[in-house]
């Protein structure tokens, strides 16, 4: 069959929030310590302890934002052992993650230099579980109060002098789980009383961000909507795709067709949970003053053999870069309501961008998606329809080909596509309305085959390459797309 698209680049639906590019950082397994932070006297070339090669990778992503310090983590986290000489720090165990030692080398201070270094706005999660107000008001007041008070002059004795900006702040994490396994009333209670002593110090206005709902628990949802609504400036939502479930997950490398179509299934699936919590945000702020905030989503697989199994540490191939494409493009086009996503996450856990060995790097498929899809940040969405095939898996159908669009301001306008068979190709035919086309040119990340990954020894095993799989004449543009691809359409206006 062939698969129609219709473009209206002069039809706009409001700007793609930049910060649905997001990552996330956890104290997790090597994520922070030796993806990241590998101090100042480490071999491996460093700034300020974070490792130069792992920078300039993200730094060519333009991450908006980076949320920090976890995911379970945060909420067993005591910022004050992380600030100070760094020698005096305490040692704690990660219990979460590992049963390691936490030395506590990279704290509030490196997070805030990494945010800059990278050009990112931090988003720091506090401690609901185990902290208490004052633990997580003294954060604050120490990270943005600009006068004289306890916490800031410690602030400044520890070395900054400068109150930062912190715009973003999570009051708890996963708390129906590791954050405490509490029950929606309790939480939505604590939350009311936890962020009324997270303050705005001088121009610092910070925007709030409710622990939100684990994939379909709209109960969840429902109840911090009604209870706390007009406590928090957002609400987050976690998914991952697992395909073999969440005890069993399957492998990020070694599986077979089945597995590649239940994934592209649960891939689609975020969107029927996002329209489910968004139908209860909506009876509550219909005005959509609340930000849906996707602050954990990924594909998580059983970790790579040989490793720690408390390090989540995976393998990372043109399936993912699939996932990451189908997800992306469902966030752009719920831009409406949602404001924030933060990819788990961003080195050597889940689905990474980088992963690390060593002195060693490689860009992983995911990376190339990020990379790709980068030039929708904070551009106008613009109206586009696709009518395509459904594929099935475990008797639920999802769709062949998704794709979102925007509009810069010079009037070029970005295509990303996914074409999620294995096998098939897809002829799209596009008709494009609202622009006069000058030039049309493309991007494509694909594999000839399913389990195509890079390693250390192959590290552009799976890389973009230049798509011209197409034929333009006036308002119509025919697109091929290869089985299992990723790929960017630019349309310069004439
Ligand atoms: O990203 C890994 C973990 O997944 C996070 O720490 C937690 O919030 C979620 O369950």
């Amino acid at each position: 069959m062939a698969h129609r698209a219709i473009v209206n680049a002069d039809v706009g639906r409001g700007i793609i929030d930049k910060n649905i590019y997001g990552q996330f950082a956890e104290h997790l397994g090597r994520c922070i310590y030796e993806g990241l932070w590998v101090g100042e006297d480490s071999e491996i070339p460093n700034t300020n302890g974070i490792r130069n090669d792992v920078l300039k990778a993200l730094k060519d992503l333009n991450i908006p934002v980076l949320r920090w310090p976890g995911g379970c983590f945060a909420d067993e986290y005591h910022w004050k052992d992380g600030v100070g000489p760094r020698e005096e720090r305490k040692r704690m165990v990660n219990t979460h993650w590992g049963g390691v030692v936490e030395n506590n080398h990279f704290g509030t201070h490196e997070f805030m230099a990494l945010c800059e270094m990278l050009g990112a706005e931090p988003y720091i999660n506090g401690n609901v579980g185990s902290g208490t107000v004052q633990e997580m008001s003294e954060w604050v007041e120490y990270m943005t109060f600009d006068g004289e008070s306890p916490m800031a002059n410690w602030r400044k004795a520890n070395g900054q002098d400068a109150a930062w900006r912190v715009k973003y702040f999570g009051v708890g994490n996963e708390n129906w789980g590791c954050g405490g396994n509490m029950r929606p009333e309790f939480y939505a209670d604590l939350y009311r009383q936890f962020q009324t002593y997270v303050r705005n110090y001088g121009e610092n206005k910070i925007y709030k961000i409710a622990g939100g709902a684990n994939v379909a628990d709209f109960n969840w949802t429902e109840v911090l909507m009604r209870e706390a609504a007009p406590y928090m400036d957002g609400l987050s939502f976690h998914y991952y795709v697992h395909p073999g479930g969440f005890w069993n997950k399957g492998d990020a490398v070694r599986f077979d067709e089945a597995e590649w179509d239940i994934s592209m299934q649960k891939a689609y699936y975020i969107e029927t949970l996002i329209d489910k919590h968004v139908t209860i945000m909506d009876k509550y702020d219909p005005d959509k003053r609340i930000a849906m905030i996707v602050d954990e989503w990924g594909a998580w697989y059983d970790v790579e053999p040989g490793t720690n199994p408390g390090f989540l540490y995976q393998q990372n191939t043109v399936r993912d870069a699939l996932i990451a494409g189908i997800s992306l493009n469902i966030f752009n086009n719920h831009n409406d309501r949602i404001k924030m996503a933060n990819i788990a996450q961003m080195v050597n856990v889940i689905q990474s961008m980088v992963l690390t060995e060593g002195n060693q790097m490689l860009l992983t498929p995911t990376y190339h998606v990020f990379k790709m899809y980068s030039v929708h940040q904070d551009q106008q969405r613009v109206s586009l329809d696709v009518e395509t095939t459904m594929l099935e898996a475990d008797g639920v159908k999802y769709p062949q080909v998704n794709g979102s669009a925007s509009k810069q301001s010079d009037g070029t306008v970005n295509i990303t596509l996914t074409n999620a068979s294995r096998e098939a190709a897809a002829n799209v035919d596009f008709h494009i309305r609202g622009l006069h086309v000058k030039e049309v040119s493309g991007e494509v990340i694909t594999s000839t085959e399913m389990h195509h990954h890079n390693t250390f020894e192959q590290p552009d095993k799976v890389r973009p390459e230049t798509f011209t799989d197409f034929t333009q004449s006036g308002d119509q543009l025919f697109v091929h797309l290869p089985p299992m691809s990723v790929v960017l359409i630019t349309i310069t206006p004439a």
